[in-house]
């Protein structure tokens, strides 16, 4: 068995405000992410897939299958957008925490219609916000 990883990256803006928090406690919990005007980043995205070696071609993944998957459901919906603005984040902050489980759920979703059979399999996401602050989620944590 085989793991395979492939690294995207897209620029996106976003403000860390909670709906459910008055504006003091937004302040207090998330500071300058907090500020009205939001602010961006390069993500970086990681897409990891599990399968067996292919005799006949000797890859574990066809990576031009997953770059199509890629980008069409996460580098064209979310690139250059403000993620504040997306219908994913209509009711959930929009975190890197819950960017990465976004990507993974629709990634997942989405999975069969470039990857009919058995393998290869998602298996984990995990996204760089900056160099210090990097997430990670396992396919099989979400639905
Ligand atoms: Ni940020």
């Amino acid at each position: 068995m085989f793991h395979v990883t492939r690294r995207y990256e897209f620029p996106a803006s976003h403000r860390l405000h909670s709906s459910q928090l008055s504006d003091d406690e937004n302040s207090r919990l998330y500071g300058k992410c907090n500020n009205p005007y939001g602010h961006g980043h390069n993500y970086i995205v990681e897409v990891s897939v599990r399968g067996p070696l292919d005799p006949v071609s000797g890859r574990a993944v066809d990576s031009r299958l997953l770059d199509e998957l890629v980008k069409r459901e996460v580098l064209e919906r979310f690139g250059h957008t403000d993620l504040n603005a997306d219908v994913n984040f209509a009711t959930v902050v929009p975190t890197s925490e819950n960017l990465a489980a976004q990507i993974c759920s629709l990634l997942k979703r989405n999975w069969s219609t470039v990857f009919p059979g058995e393998w290869p399999r998602l298996e984990k996401i995990r996204i760089a916000e900056t160099p210090r602050n990097i997430f990670a989620i396992r396919a099989d944590e979400i639905e």
